[in-house]
């Protein structure tokens, strides 16, 4: 197996403009919820590098819990149709609860559980994404922290996958033709 960057065509983010822009996120995020409680929601798996990296940016004392959500079934297109694979272990009755993306690509998979997590009686339910691709939307989510507006194309790294394969990398991009074929 050859290096994985040979599969990649194009950067579109690179580890330092990714990091740049956790310090600002998390600044925000700090400020805006200084001396209020705060649970992050991480969504698996693609957001376990943003959690991971955001998280250990706040000063603020967060809680950290986990979701698993099935949405693309067995094709490649959202369906909106979102199934829990892994539902949280905190109870959310009353409590700040921020949910981290990798991406928002149609809107389908967040706007679904902005709104299950809503029924559960928090206090309030907010977005940090570290992407949004705008041309991509079908529904439009409400997102109070975005990392990157990118192009409507496919991106891999950075906790994103192509059947399951590149979310390590540490930098977001585009693959290469070859690799689909
Ligand atoms: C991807 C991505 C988001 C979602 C965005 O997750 O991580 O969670 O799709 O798509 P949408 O806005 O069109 O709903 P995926 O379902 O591929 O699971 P994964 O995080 O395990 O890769
Ligand atoms: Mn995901
Ligand atoms: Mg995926």
């Amino acid at each position: 197996q050859s290096d994985v960057a040979g599969d990649l065509a194009n950067i579109l983010l690179t580890e330092e403009e990714i990091s740049a822009k956790l310090d600002e996120l998390a600044a925000k995020i700090d400020a805006d919820y200084a001396g209020q409680d705060l649970l992050l929601v991480g969504v698996l798996k693609g957001a376990v590098m943003a959690m991971a990296d955001l998280a250990r940016r706040l000063h603020h004392p967060v809680q950290m819990d986990w979701m698993a959500v099935s949405s693309y079934g067995s094709g490649t297109k959202s369906s909106g149709v979102v199934r829990i694979l892994k539902d949280l272990d905190a109870d959310l009755t009353g409590r700040n609860v921020l949910i981290v993306e990798d991406i928002i690509d149609s809107g389908l998979t967040l706007s679904w559980l902005v709104a299950n997590l809503r029924s559960r009686g928090p206090a309030s339910v907010e977005i940090a994404t570290m992407l949004r691709k705008p041309d991509a939307a079908k529904v439009e989510v409400d997102v109070r922290y975005v990392g990157f507006d990118i192009p409507n194309e496919f991106v891999v790294g950075y906790g994103l996958d192509y059947a399951e394969k590149y979310r390590n990398l540490p930098f977001v991009g585009t693959l290469a033709p070859h690799v689909y074929s």
